[in-house]
C-alpha cells in the first residue's frame, strides 16, 4: 500500500462585498470533492479558504452602506460560511484576510522581498478624484468608450464592443465615486519586480505544475516580457500599511493569495499541525490552488514568485476551472439565471447541484453549462432514478420479511467484483478531476445493478413458495451493489451517503469496498432523495429575477481581470460585420529566422500582394525556418501592429493545429493564390 499523502488544498477567496452565486459554486464544489475524495482514499487533505476582504469596492460599499469596512465584511463572512456549509463545502477553516495572521504574512514576506532586492518605487501618474480626494482604480471611472462611443462604459474595458483600453483614453471620464471629472496625478508607487523571476516561472511552468492550455496561454506574457507589478495603492485605500510607508497600502492582490497561508496558519495554531511542514521551501508536502482561469495570471506569475523570493516553496499545482454559463449563456440578472447560493438552497436540495456540475466538470479550462432543462432530468434520471432507486426496490423485502437481516452469501460475487473493480478507475479519475468521466463509470455500473434486479425481479419470486431465501439473497446483492455506488458518489453526495450509511448501518470507506456486507443488520429504509419538480426551478427562476432588481451595479473588483485565459471563455459572439471586418489574404513567406531569447516565436517576413510584412508567429515547435520558406500563409492582414519585446509585429499569420509539432500552414501546391482574398 502506498504511503499516505499530505495534501493542502484551497479555492479562490472570494471577495467580502457580494453574495456567492451558482458561478462561484463551480469551485467550492469542485474542490470540495476532490479533498473529501482524498479523505476517502485515506490520504490526509486540509481544505481552507477565507474571504477577500481588502480593497476599494470594498471600502466604498462600506462608505455607502453607512457601516465601516470590518463590519461589512464581518457580515458577509457569515453569509457566506452559511452558503458554504449548506452547500456541503467542508473547509477545515474559513477565514479572512483582514487577520492578525495575514497582516504578519503580507509585511513579513514583503520585508524579505525588498531585502533581496526584488522592490522598486517608481513615481507614476494616475487618475484622481479631487472631490472624493482619492486615486481611481480603472474600474471606478466611467464614461465614453473611445472605440465605440458607447456611453457609461468602465475605464478599463467596454461592455458593448469588448475594447480594453487605458483609462486616459476615455472619453468624457468622471469618477463612479462622487461624478467629478478625475485628474492625473502623481505619486511613488512600490513595484514587485516580477521580471527578476523569468527564468525560474519559465523552468516552473515548463515542469507540469499548471495544465498545457494555461501554459502555452502564459507564453503569450512571456513573449510580451514580463512586466513589473504595482503592489501598492495610496490612502484612503482599505487593507494593510506597507512597512516603512506611511500613507501607502498593499494592493489587495498583493495580500489575497497570503490569505491561503493566514487560513491555514490559523487552523495550524487550533489543531496542532506544523505550519512549516507545508510551505518551507523543502516541503514534501502537496500544495493545490483551484481557481478560475480569469485569475491564472496572479496564481501561476505573481504568486509562486512572491514565495519563492520570500523562500516559500511553491504550489504542487494550479488547478484551473472554465466559466459557468446558465442555459448557454453568461449568467443574466433580466433572464433570472444569475443564481445566488441562498436563492437556490431556497428552492433546491445542494446535492443535486453538487451531483450536476460533476457529472459536467473535466479537469480542462473549459466552460461548463448548467442547463437547467437538463439538471432536472439528469438528477432526476440518474440519481432518483438509478441509484437510489436500487435502495428502494430492496430495502422493504429485507425490512418486512426478513427482519432486517442480510443474507450470508451472495448470489453473484462476480458481479459484486465487477463493481468493486470499477473502482479503481473511478477513483483514477477523481485524482485526475475528470468527474464527468467517473461519473459515467459510476452510472454504468448502477446500470449494471438494475439490470440484475429487472432481472431477478424480486416482487414477482417473493409471491411464489418456498423462494424467499432466494429473494433475501437477491436483494442482499442489491444493497451491497447500492452501496459500493454509495461509497463513489460519497464524496459528490455527502449527505445522501451518511443517510445511506445510517440506513446499511455501516460507514462507507473505500479500503473495505472488497468485504460486501453479509449476515448484517441493516434499519429501516427512508427515502434518500426526491425527484426535482418543473416548480421548483421556476420558482428559483423568479426569486432570482425579483432578487436582481434590488441589486445595484457597483464595480465588485477593483480590476476586470483580462488576459488570455480569461478572454476565451465559449466565444463571445461577435456580428457578421465584425467577422467582415477582418481581412484575411493569402501570403508567401519569403523569410523565416529564429528570435533570440524567444522560446517559441518565429520572426517572418511576408510578401503580401508585393508589400512586405514582419510578423512574429509562435509556431516554431513545429517549424524549422527553411522549411517556411517559399510556404503560404492565411494572414490577418489589418490587425493593428503590436510592440513586442522583439519588435513590431505587423498582422497574425493563421496556423492550425492541436499545437506543438503539429501547427499547419499551408503548402504553395496546395491551391491559393498568393494575393488571393478570402471570402
Ligand atoms: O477574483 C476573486 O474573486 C478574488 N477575490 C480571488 C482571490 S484568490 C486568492 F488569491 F486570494
Ligand atoms: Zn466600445
Amino acid at each position: 500500500m502506498t504511503s499516505k499523502r499530505n495534501i493542502l488544498v484551497t479555492s479562490a477567496l472570494p471577495y467580502a462585498n457580494g453574495p456567492i452565486h451558482l458561478g462561484h459554486l463551480v469551485e467550492y464544489i469542485q474542490t470540495d470533492i476532490w479533498a473529501r475524495f482524498q479523505r476517502l482514499r485515506d490520504n490526509s487533505c486540509y481544505y481552507v479558504c477565507a474571504d477577500d476582504a481588502h480593497g476599494t469596492p470594498i471600502m466604498l460599499r462600506a462608505r455607502q452602506d453607512g457601516i465601516t469596512p470590518e463590519e461589512l465584511i464581518a457580515a458577509t463572512q457569515k453569509e457566506h460560511e452559511a452558503d458554504f456549509a449548506d452547500f456541503l463545502i467542508d473547509f477545515d477553516n474559513y477565514y479572512s484576510t483582514h487577520s492578525d495572521e495575514n497582516r504578519d504574512f503580507a509585511s513579513s514576506i514583503y520585508l524579505k522581498l525588498r531585502e533581496q532586492g526584488h522592490i522598486r518605487t517608481q513615481t507614476i501618474k494616475q487618475a484622481y478624484d479631487p472631490e472624493a480626494e482619492m486615486f481611481l482604480p480603472d474600474r471606478f471611472i466611467k464614461g465614453t468608450c473611445p472605440k465605440c462611443g458607447a456611453d457609461d462604459q468602465y475605464g478599463d474595458n467596454c461592455e458593448v464592443c469588448g475594447a480594453t483600453y487605458d483609462p486616459t483614453e476615455l472619453k468624457n471620464p468622471v469618477s463612479a465615486v462622487s461624478g467629478a471629472t478625475p485628474i492625473e496625478k502623481d505619486s511613488e508607487q512600490y513595484f514587485f519586480k516580477l521580471s527578476d523571476f523569468t527564468e525560474m516561472l519559465q523552468q516552473w511552468l515548463k515542469a507540469g505544475h499548471v495544465q498545457s492550455e494555461v501554459a502555452n496561454k502564459l507564453d503569450e506574457w512571456f513573449e510580451e516580457g514580463l512586466k513589473d507589478w504595482d503592489i501598492s495603492r495610496n490612502a484612503p485605500y482599505w487593507g494593510f500599511e506597507i512597512p516603512d510607508a506611511p500613507g501607502k497600502y498593499f494592493y489587495v492582490w498583493m495580500d489575497a493569495p497570503m490569505g491561503y497561508m493566514a487560513s491555514f496558519k490559523n487552523l495550524c495554531d487550533k489543531q496542532n499541525i506544523n505550519f512549516d511542514d507545508y510551505w518551507a521551501a523543502d516541503s514534501k508536502n502537496e500544495l493545490y490552488h483551484f481557481i478560475g482561469k480569469d485569475i491564472a495570471r496572479f496564481h501561476t506569475l505573481f504568486w509562486p514568485a512572491v514565495l519563492d523570493g520570500a523562500g516559500y516553496r511553491k504550489p504542487t499545482a494550479v488547478f484551473c476551472h472554465g466559466f459557468l454559463t446558465v442555459n448557454g449563456q453568461k449568467m443574466s440578472k433580466s433572464r433570472g439565471t444569475f443564481i445566488k447560493a441562498r436563492t437556490y438552497l431556497d428552492n433546491l436540495n445542494p446535492e443535486y447541484l453538487r451531483y450536476y456540475y460533476t457529472a459536467k466538470l473535466s479537469s480542462g479550462v473549459d466552460d461548463i453549462d448548467l442547463n437547467l432543462e437538463d439538471f432536472m432530468q439528469r438528477v432526476n434520471s440518474d440519481l432518483v432514478g438509478k441509484v437510489v432507486n436500487i435502495a428502494s426496490r430492496c430495502a422493504g423485502f429485507i425490512t418486512k420479511k426478513f427482519d432486517n437481516q442480510l443474507s450470508a452469501e451472495l448470489p453473484e460475487p462476480e458481479l459484486y467484483n465487477d463493481i468493486v473493480a470499477a473502482g479503481e478507475q473511478i477513483a483514477e479519475h477523481y485524482e485526475n478531476r475528470e468527474y464527468n468521466k467517473a461519473v459515467r463509470e459510476i452510472m454504468a455500473q448502477a446500470d449494471k445493478a438494475n439490470v440484475y434486479i429487472d432481472e431477478n425481479k424480486p416482487w414477482v419470486l417473493i409471491k411464489e413458495e418456498g423462494r424467499e431465501d432466494e429473494v433475501q439473497k437477491i436483494c442482499t446483492q442489491g444493497l451491497n451493489m447500492f452501496r459500493l455506488l454509495m461509497t463513489y458518489l460519497k464524496p459528490i453526495l455527502p449527505a445522501t451517503a451518511e443517510k445511506s450509511e445510517a440506513f446499511l448501518n455501516t460507514e462507507f470507506k473505500w479500503s473495505n469496498i472488497s468485504q460486501p456486507l453479509l449476515s448484517h443488520e441493516i434499519n429501516k429504509f427512508k427515502p434518500l432523495l426526491t425527484r426535482i419538480e418543473k416548480e421548483q426551478i421556476e420558482a428559483m427562476t423568479h426569486d432570482s429575477i425579483e432578487n436582481a432588481a434590488s441589486t445595484e451595479n457597483m464595480p465588485a473588483a477593483e480590476e476586470k481581470i483580462t488576459g488570455p485565459l480569461a478572454d476565451d471563455p465559449i466565444a463571445d459572439e461577435i456580428s457578421f460585420d465584425d467577422f467582415a471586418k477582418i481581412d484575411l489574404r493569402i501570403a508567401r513567406i519569403v523569410k523565416a529566422e529564429h528570435v533570440e531569447g524567444a522560446d517559441k516565436l518565429l520572426q517572418l517576413t511576408l510578401d503580401l500582394d508585393g508589400q512586405t510584412r514582419n510578423v512574429f508567429a509562435g509556431i516554431k515547435s513545429a517549424y524549422k525556418p527553411e522549411d517556411l520558406e517559399g510556404k503560404l500563409t492565411v494572414m490577418v492582414a489589418n490587425l493593428a501592429p503590436r510592440k513586442m519585446r522583439f519588435g513590431l509585429s505587423e498582422g497574425m499569420v493563421l496556423a492550425a493545429g492541436p499545437g506543438g509539432k503539429d501547427l499547419f500552414i499551408l503548402n504553395p501546391d496546395e491551391g491559393a493564390a498568393a494575393g488571393m482574398k478570402v471570402k
